[in-house]
């Protein structure tokens, strides 16, 4: 066999870095693919070893494709010492902008052809090998990114491994992979650190407001919680796509903030109100809650038709095992279930279960679910 990464081999894979991302990579090629794996960290290495997410690299063994899972900044010290030892065929990184990494790797390696960069779109707000998970990169995207001077046979293997990992593999230049995930993950996680920051200004109430935060709050700054020093990294190395964006969120913040004190001078009768000021300030406001309505759409759903999903609301004691029974329940009356949510409510013992169900399926549903002893909460 000349190429070692024709489909009918088993896959060699180096994994430097079992942190997330890499634990993740060889939990998925688990059965797929032959896996080592180097980390500085030797309780993150044994912890990933432990999990099953391959062999601790014996310092010996080669590999088809060596993919650097490590902070942006250091993939290519990692890359190019790598490749020094001669340690595989063909190098790749998962970084999470794409531009600049590439052209520093192309710029220490001895051979630029066998280098091509990828990122798998799947992560978490945790780190380390402890919340890898083998479906990490199930079904999303993994959008691979050869450079000017990379090998198709350096994309290949790239392609495949992200194949084998069970992304779905998109292909563009690392400058329009920069450009895409500024607006899709770079500015949310801005916007969501903004938002979690006001939290902390407390109370200047009796009432604490974490006392009333429901799923809205929870749903916007969920990203919030992903590590700074890691996203200070991903946002400098792509500032150049950021930071437009940026400024284009805070135009929009501002004219909102404009728009309000307008409408709550007139209501309080602090300015003299002027009806056709009212009006424009209310168009404002409005115009910019209907873009985002319009935005919103424009994302794809988990699956193509599934728009049409409804909400069934399971009432359910803050008990060990009480999700499983509501899904088991689901299953047994051949509702097919395209999301699940829980939310907790605050300062009680219960939480809300919400099935996202087709339309059609909304009714059997909930009719299965109340036999079964459920408690379906009417959401009409
Ligand atoms: N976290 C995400 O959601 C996400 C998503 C897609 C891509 N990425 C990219 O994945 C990469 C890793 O991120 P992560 O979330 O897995 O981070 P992580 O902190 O969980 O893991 C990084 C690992 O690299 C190890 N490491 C550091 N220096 C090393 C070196 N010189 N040699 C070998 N190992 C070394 C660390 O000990 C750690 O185990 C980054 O490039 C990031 O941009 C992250």
């Amino acid at each position: 066999v000349t190429d070692r990464t024709a489909s009918d081999v088993t896959l060699r894979v180096h994994v430097a870095g079992a942190g997330l991302i890499g634990t993740s990579v060889g939990l998925a090629l688990r059965g797929r693919a032959d896996v080592v794996l180097t980390d500085v960290d030797e309780h993150h290495l044994a912890t990933a070893v432990g999990r099953g997410a391959g062999r601790a690299w014996d310092g010996s063994t080669t590999a088809d494709v060596f993919v650097a899972c490590v902070p942006p900044q250091l993939v290519p010290g990692v890359i190019s010492a790598a490749m020094d030892s001669r340690l595989a065929a063909v190098f790749t990184h998962v970084a999470s902008s794409q531009s600049r990494v590439q052209l520093q790797v192309e710029s220490q390696v001895p051979d630029a052809s066998a280098v091509c960069g990828g990122h798998p779109l799947a992560g978490r707000e945790r780190s380390g090998p402890g919340a890898a998970s083998a479906r990490l990169f199930h079904d999303r995207p993994w959008v691979v990114c050869p450079g000017t001077s990379t090998s198709v046979r350096a994309r290949d293997a790239v392609r495949r491994l992200a194949a084998e990992c069970g992304a779905v593999v998109i292909e563009a230049t690392p400058h329009d992979h920069d450009a895409a995930v500024a607006l899709v993950s770079h500015l949310p996680q801005l916007a969501a650190s903004a938002v979690a920051a006001q939290l902390l200004n407390g109370a200047a109430t009796a009432l604490d407001p974490l006392q009333v935060a429901g799923p809205g709050v929870q749903d916007t700054t969920r990203i919030a919680a992903s590590d700074p020093r890691l996203w200070v990294d991903v946002l400098r190395s792509n500032a150049a796509h950021v930071v437009p964006l940026v400024r284009a969120l805070s135009d929009d913040l501002r004219d909102a903030a404009d728009a309000l004190e307008a409408l709550a001078d007139a209501d309080a009768g602090r300015r003299h109100a002027d009806a056709e000021q009212v009006e424009a300030a209310t168009e404002r406001l409005e115009g910019l809650l209907a873009r985002g309505v319009a935005g919103r759409a424009r994302l794809p759903l988990k699956r193509a038709g599934a728009r049409d999903v409804h909400v069934v609301l399971v009432s359910v004691p803050d008990r060990p095992g009480q999700l499983a029974g509501v899904l088991a329940a689901a299953a047994a009356a051949g509702v097919n279930v395209e999301d699940v949510r829980v939310e907790h409510l605050p300062g009680r013992p219960r939480g809300l279960v919400e099935l996202l169900v087709a339309e059609a399926e909304v009714r059997r549903a909930r009719e299965a679910l109340a036999s079964s002893g459920w408690d379906v909460v009417d959401a009409s």
